[in-house]
Protein backbone atom coordinates (compact mmCIF):
# COMPACT_ATOMS: atom_id res chain seq x y z
CA UNK A 1 0.00 0.00 0.00
CA UNK A 2 0.91 3.59 -0.95
CA UNK A 3 2.52 5.50 2.58
CA UNK A 4 -0.38 7.45 4.16
CA UNK A 5 0.61 11.07 4.47
CA UNK A 6 -1.28 12.71 7.71
CA UNK A 7 0.21 16.12 7.04
CA UNK A 8 -3.27 17.26 4.74
CA UNK A 9 -3.42 21.32 4.74
CA UNK A 10 -6.62 21.69 6.13
CA UNK A 11 -7.64 23.98 8.65
CA UNK A 12 -7.37 22.14 11.92
CA UNK A 13 -11.41 22.87 12.96
CA UNK A 14 -12.38 21.47 8.92
CA UNK A 15 -14.82 19.13 10.83
CA UNK A 16 -14.63 15.88 8.17
CA UNK A 17 -10.42 15.70 9.00
CA UNK A 18 -11.49 12.20 9.38
CA UNK A 19 -13.71 11.29 7.15
CA UNK A 20 -11.39 12.76 4.90
CA UNK A 21 -7.91 10.39 5.91
CA UNK A 22 -9.88 7.63 5.60
CA UNK A 23 -11.29 8.21 2.22
CA UNK A 24 -7.92 8.73 0.67
CA UNK A 25 -6.47 5.36 2.44
CA UNK A 26 -9.33 3.61 1.40
CA UNK A 27 -8.86 5.25 -2.17
CA UNK A 28 -5.25 4.49 -2.27
CA UNK A 29 -6.01 1.04 -0.65
CA UNK A 30 -8.52 -0.21 -3.40
CA UNK A 31 -6.45 1.59 -6.24
CA UNK A 32 -3.58 -0.77 -4.97
CA UNK A 33 -6.04 -3.89 -5.23
CA UNK A 34 -7.09 -3.04 -9.09
CA UNK A 35 -3.76 -2.22 -9.68
CA UNK A 36 -2.61 -5.80 -8.60
CA UNK A 37 -5.76 -7.21 -10.65
CA UNK A 38 -5.47 -5.05 -13.84
CA UNK A 39 -1.43 -6.51 -14.00
CA UNK A 40 -2.67 -9.86 -13.67
CA UNK A 41 -4.81 -9.54 -16.73
CA UNK A 42 -7.86 -9.92 -18.90
CA UNK A 43 -10.74 -10.72 -16.12
CA UNK A 44 -14.12 -12.63 -16.03
CA UNK A 45 -17.23 -10.08 -17.35
CA UNK A 46 -20.83 -9.90 -16.37
CA UNK A 47 -23.21 -7.22 -17.69
CA UNK A 48 -25.77 -5.13 -15.92
CA UNK A 49 -28.29 -2.78 -17.48
CA UNK A 50 -27.41 -3.42 -21.15
CA UNK A 51 -24.59 -5.86 -22.82
CA UNK A 52 -22.21 -2.66 -22.66
CA UNK A 53 -22.70 -2.02 -19.01
CA UNK A 54 -20.30 -4.09 -17.26
CA UNK A 55 -18.93 -5.70 -13.79
CA UNK A 56 -16.46 -7.87 -12.98
CA UNK A 57 -14.86 -9.26 -9.78
CA UNK A 58 -12.71 -6.25 -9.36
CA UNK A 59 -15.94 -3.94 -8.89
CA UNK A 60 -17.04 -5.81 -6.06
CA UNK A 61 -13.92 -6.55 -4.34
CA UNK A 62 -12.76 -3.06 -4.11
CA UNK A 63 -16.62 -2.08 -2.97
CA UNK A 64 -16.43 -4.62 -0.32
CA UNK A 65 -12.47 -3.47 0.69
CA UNK A 66 -14.03 0.38 1.09
CA UNK A 67 -17.59 -0.45 2.40
CA UNK A 68 -16.57 -3.03 5.34
CA UNK A 69 -14.22 -0.12 6.46
CA UNK A 70 -16.18 2.98 5.75
CA UNK A 71 -19.25 0.68 8.14
CA UNK A 72 -16.93 0.10 10.51
CA UNK A 73 -15.46 3.60 10.87
CA UNK A 74 -18.66 5.32 10.71
CA UNK A 75 -21.41 3.03 11.82
CA UNK A 76 -23.57 6.52 12.09
CA UNK A 77 -23.18 7.39 8.28
CA UNK A 78 -25.54 6.13 5.12
CA UNK A 79 -23.58 4.75 1.94
CA UNK A 80 -24.77 5.03 -1.58
CA UNK A 81 -22.44 2.48 -3.35
CA UNK A 82 -22.99 1.68 -7.26
CA UNK A 83 -22.93 -2.25 -7.19
CA UNK A 84 -24.97 -2.11 -3.80
CA UNK A 85 -29.38 -2.05 -3.83
CA UNK A 86 -30.27 1.03 -2.64
CA UNK A 87 -28.99 3.07 0.19
CA UNK A 88 -29.45 4.09 3.91
CA UNK A 89 -29.78 7.60 4.70
CA UNK A 90 -29.16 8.39 7.96
CA UNK A 91 -30.66 11.08 10.88
CA UNK A 92 -27.29 13.02 10.61
CA UNK A 93 -27.56 13.68 7.08
CA UNK A 94 -23.72 12.16 6.53
CA UNK A 95 -24.33 9.97 2.79
CA UNK A 96 -21.12 8.55 1.62
CA UNK A 97 -21.26 8.03 -2.25
CA UNK A 98 -18.64 5.48 -3.49
CA UNK A 99 -17.99 4.22 -7.24
CA UNK A 100 -15.88 1.26 -6.31
CA UNK A 101 -14.46 1.28 -9.89
CA UNK A 102 -15.01 4.29 -12.59
CA UNK A 103 -13.93 2.82 -15.68
CA UNK A 104 -15.32 -0.94 -15.94
CA UNK A 105 -15.29 -1.00 -19.37
CA UNK A 106 -11.67 0.15 -19.79
CA UNK A 107 -10.67 -2.14 -17.07
CA UNK A 108 -12.23 -5.14 -18.35
CA UNK A 109 -10.40 -4.39 -21.83
CA UNK A 110 -7.15 -3.30 -20.07
CA UNK A 111 -7.40 0.24 -21.23
CA UNK A 112 -5.28 1.89 -18.62
CA UNK A 113 -7.78 4.55 -17.36
CA UNK A 114 -9.84 4.00 -14.45
CA UNK A 115 -10.73 5.29 -11.23
CA UNK A 116 -11.90 5.01 -7.36
CA UNK A 117 -14.51 7.71 -6.35
CA UNK A 118 -15.25 8.10 -2.85
CA UNK A 119 -17.31 11.45 -1.56
CA UNK A 120 -18.85 12.15 1.64
CA UNK A 121 -21.87 14.40 1.63
CA UNK A 122 -23.72 16.05 4.88
CA UNK A 123 -27.05 17.77 4.37
CA UNK A 124 -26.84 17.79 0.91
CA UNK A 125 -23.57 19.23 0.14
CA UNK A 126 -19.98 18.06 -0.62
CA UNK A 127 -17.72 17.80 2.11
CA UNK A 128 -14.75 15.28 1.11
CA UNK A 129 -14.14 13.90 -2.46
CA UNK A 130 -11.59 11.72 -3.48
CA UNK A 131 -10.75 10.09 -6.92
CA UNK A 132 -7.88 7.84 -7.19
CA UNK A 133 -6.20 7.39 -10.53
CA UNK A 134 -5.38 3.91 -10.36
CA UNK A 135 -3.04 3.56 -13.14
CA UNK A 136 -0.81 6.58 -12.49
CA UNK A 137 -0.99 5.93 -8.72
CA UNK A 138 -2.37 9.76 -8.09
CA UNK A 139 -4.53 11.01 -5.58
CA UNK A 140 -6.83 13.65 -6.27
CA UNK A 141 -8.72 15.21 -3.15
CA UNK A 142 -10.99 17.82 -1.78
CA UNK A 143 -12.34 19.47 1.13
CA UNK A 144 -15.07 22.12 1.31
CA UNK A 145 -13.30 25.26 2.11
CA UNK A 146 -9.83 23.28 1.80
CA UNK A 147 -8.85 23.47 -1.81
CA UNK A 148 -8.47 20.72 -3.95
CA UNK A 149 -5.15 18.93 -4.16
CA UNK A 150 -3.18 16.57 -6.04
CA UNK A 151 -2.12 14.11 -3.37
CA UNK A 152 0.12 16.24 -0.98
CA UNK A 153 2.05 18.02 -3.64
CA UNK A 154 0.56 20.91 -5.21
CA UNK A 155 -2.38 22.51 -5.19
CA UNK A 156 -4.88 22.29 -8.06
CA UNK A 157 -6.00 25.17 -10.13
CA UNK A 158 -8.52 24.79 -13.56
CA UNK A 159 -7.50 26.26 -16.41
CA UNK A 160 -7.80 30.04 -18.14
CA UNK A 161 -8.86 28.99 -21.06
CA UNK A 162 -11.92 31.13 -22.19
CA UNK A 163 -12.68 30.31 -25.42
CA UNK A 164 -14.42 26.84 -27.21
CA UNK A 165 -12.12 27.13 -29.82
CA UNK A 166 -9.17 26.69 -27.38
CA UNK A 167 -10.71 24.40 -25.58
CA UNK A 168 -9.79 20.63 -24.81
CA UNK A 169 -13.18 18.72 -23.58
CA UNK A 170 -14.51 15.58 -22.27
CA UNK A 171 -17.51 13.59 -22.50
CA UNK A 172 -19.17 10.35 -22.09
CA UNK A 173 -21.94 8.27 -23.63
CA UNK A 174 -24.46 6.13 -21.56
CA UNK A 175 -24.43 2.67 -21.45
CA UNK A 176 -28.41 2.51 -23.19
CA UNK A 177 -26.66 4.19 -26.35
CA UNK A 178 -27.60 1.87 -28.67
CA UNK A 179 -31.61 1.68 -27.67
CA UNK A 180 -32.14 5.53 -26.90
CA UNK A 181 -31.56 8.11 -29.25
CA UNK A 182 -30.84 10.48 -26.59
CA UNK A 183 -26.80 9.11 -26.37
CA UNK A 184 -24.56 11.97 -26.35
CA UNK A 185 -24.23 11.93 -30.28
CA UNK A 186 -25.93 15.18 -31.07
CA UNK A 187 -24.16 17.41 -28.16
CA UNK A 188 -20.78 15.74 -29.90
CA UNK A 189 -21.57 16.25 -33.46
CA UNK A 190 -22.22 20.10 -31.79
CA UNK A 191 -18.88 20.28 -29.71
CA UNK A 192 -16.48 17.88 -31.43
CA UNK A 193 -15.61 20.75 -34.20
CA UNK A 194 -15.94 23.76 -31.77
CA UNK A 195 -12.84 22.74 -29.64
CA UNK A 196 -9.85 21.28 -29.91
CA UNK A 197 -10.99 18.49 -29.46
CA UNK A 198 -13.23 15.98 -26.71
CA UNK A 199 -11.99 13.34 -25.54
CA UNK A 200 -13.40 9.85 -24.22
CA UNK A 201 -11.40 8.49 -22.03
CA UNK A 202 -14.39 6.46 -19.96
CA UNK A 203 -13.80 7.90 -16.53
CA UNK A 204 -15.95 10.62 -15.37
CA UNK A 205 -14.90 10.56 -11.69
CA UNK A 206 -11.28 11.17 -13.68
CA UNK A 207 -12.48 13.46 -16.34
CA UNK A 208 -13.54 16.05 -13.45
CA UNK A 209 -10.15 15.61 -11.97
CA UNK A 210 -8.29 16.43 -15.13
CA UNK A 211 -11.21 18.98 -15.36
CA UNK A 212 -9.87 20.53 -11.59
CA UNK A 213 -6.10 20.07 -12.86
CA UNK A 214 -6.44 22.39 -15.74
CA UNK A 215 -6.07 19.57 -18.02
CA UNK A 216 -8.85 19.59 -19.12
CA UNK A 217 -11.03 22.97 -19.73
CA UNK A 218 -14.75 21.86 -19.23
CA UNK A 219 -16.68 18.29 -19.34
CA UNK A 220 -20.42 17.67 -19.85
CA UNK A 221 -22.48 14.06 -19.64
CA UNK A 222 -25.95 12.71 -19.50
CA UNK A 223 -26.81 9.75 -17.67
CA UNK A 224 -24.77 9.72 -14.59
CA UNK A 225 -25.61 8.81 -11.25
CA UNK A 226 -24.31 10.03 -7.86
CA UNK A 227 -21.57 7.91 -7.56
CA UNK A 228 -19.63 9.13 -10.90
CA UNK A 229 -19.39 12.99 -9.84
CA UNK A 230 -20.44 13.41 -6.21
CA UNK A 231 -15.87 13.48 -5.68
CA UNK A 232 -15.01 15.08 -8.65
CA UNK A 233 -17.46 17.87 -8.75
CA UNK A 234 -16.33 19.08 -5.18
CA UNK A 235 -12.62 19.10 -6.84
CA UNK A 236 -13.41 21.28 -10.23
CA UNK A 237 -15.04 23.90 -7.60
CA UNK A 238 -12.36 23.48 -4.82
CA UNK A 239 -10.13 24.08 -7.78
CA UNK A 240 -11.73 27.65 -8.77
CA UNK A 241 -14.45 25.77 -11.48
CA UNK A 242 -18.23 25.49 -11.92
CA UNK A 243 -20.30 22.52 -11.54
CA UNK A 244 -24.16 22.28 -13.17
CA UNK A 245 -26.70 20.44 -14.36
CA UNK A 246 -27.81 20.75 -17.92
CA UNK A 247 -30.23 23.32 -16.73
CA UNK A 248 -27.49 25.34 -15.55
CA UNK A 249 -28.67 24.61 -11.50
CA UNK A 250 -26.54 23.00 -8.82
CA UNK A 251 -26.22 19.32 -8.36
CA UNK A 252 -28.53 17.09 -5.87
CA UNK A 253 -28.41 13.54 -5.76
CA UNK A 254 -31.43 13.55 -8.37
CA UNK A 255 -29.04 14.97 -10.74
CA UNK A 256 -28.37 13.01 -14.44
CA UNK A 257 -26.42 15.44 -16.38
CA UNK A 258 -23.21 17.44 -15.42
CA UNK A 259 -21.45 20.37 -17.12
CA UNK A 260 -18.20 20.82 -15.40
CA UNK A 261 -15.84 23.54 -16.59
CA UNK A 262 -12.88 26.20 -15.53
CA UNK A 263 -15.91 28.73 -15.33
CA UNK A 264 -14.80 31.17 -17.74
CA UNK A 265 -16.01 28.87 -20.27
CA UNK A 266 -19.18 27.86 -18.78
CA UNK A 267 -21.70 29.65 -20.50
CA UNK A 268 -20.70 28.60 -23.55
CA UNK A 269 -20.36 25.43 -22.99
CA UNK A 270 -23.83 25.23 -21.61
CA UNK A 271 -25.56 26.93 -24.38
CA UNK A 272 -23.61 24.80 -26.83
CA UNK A 273 -25.05 21.48 -24.72
CA UNK A 274 -28.30 23.04 -24.76
CA UNK A 275 -29.02 23.89 -28.32
CA UNK A 276 -27.83 20.95 -29.80
CA UNK A 277 -30.16 19.03 -27.65
CA UNK A 278 -32.79 21.84 -29.04
CA UNK A 279 -31.94 21.19 -32.27
CA UNK A 280 -32.17 17.28 -31.97
CA UNK A 281 -35.38 17.72 -30.07
CA UNK A 282 -34.73 16.50 -26.87
CA UNK A 283 -35.63 17.88 -23.61
CA UNK A 284 -32.69 20.03 -21.93
CA UNK A 285 -32.77 18.07 -18.49
CA UNK A 286 -33.15 14.60 -18.16
C1 LIG B 1 -18.91 5.01 -16.26
C2 LIG B 1 -17.73 5.86 -16.60
C3 LIG B 1 -17.84 6.42 -18.00
C4 LIG B 1 -19.12 7.18 -18.19
C5 LIG B 1 -20.32 6.33 -17.80
C6 LIG B 1 -20.16 5.82 -16.37
P1 LIG B 1 -18.60 2.94 -14.62
O1 LIG B 1 -18.82 4.52 -14.95
O2 LIG B 1 -17.61 6.92 -15.69
O3 LIG B 1 -16.80 7.30 -18.31
O4 LIG B 1 -19.23 7.56 -19.52
O5 LIG B 1 -21.46 7.11 -17.89
O6 LIG B 1 -21.28 5.05 -16.01
O7 LIG B 1 -19.84 2.23 -15.07
O8 LIG B 1 -17.40 2.49 -15.31
O9 LIG B 1 -18.47 3.00 -13.13
CA1 LIG C 1 -18.98 5.25 -12.66
CA1 LIG D 1 -18.36 1.80 -11.30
Amino acid sequence: MMSMRIDLPIAPDFPYGDALLTAITLARRAGDLLLSLHRQGPRRVMTKSTGVDLLTEADLASQDLILTELSRRFPEHGILAEETDGHHETANGALWLVDPLDGTTNFAHRFPVFAVSIALWVDGRPQVGVVQDVVRERTYWAAAGQGAWLADERRLQVSETSELGQSLLATGFPYRRAINTDNNLAEFNALMPATRGVRRAGSAALDMAWVADGRLDGYWEPYLAPWDWAAGILLVTEAGGMVSDYGGGPLHMGSRTVVASNGRLHDALLAAVQEARRRAGLPIML
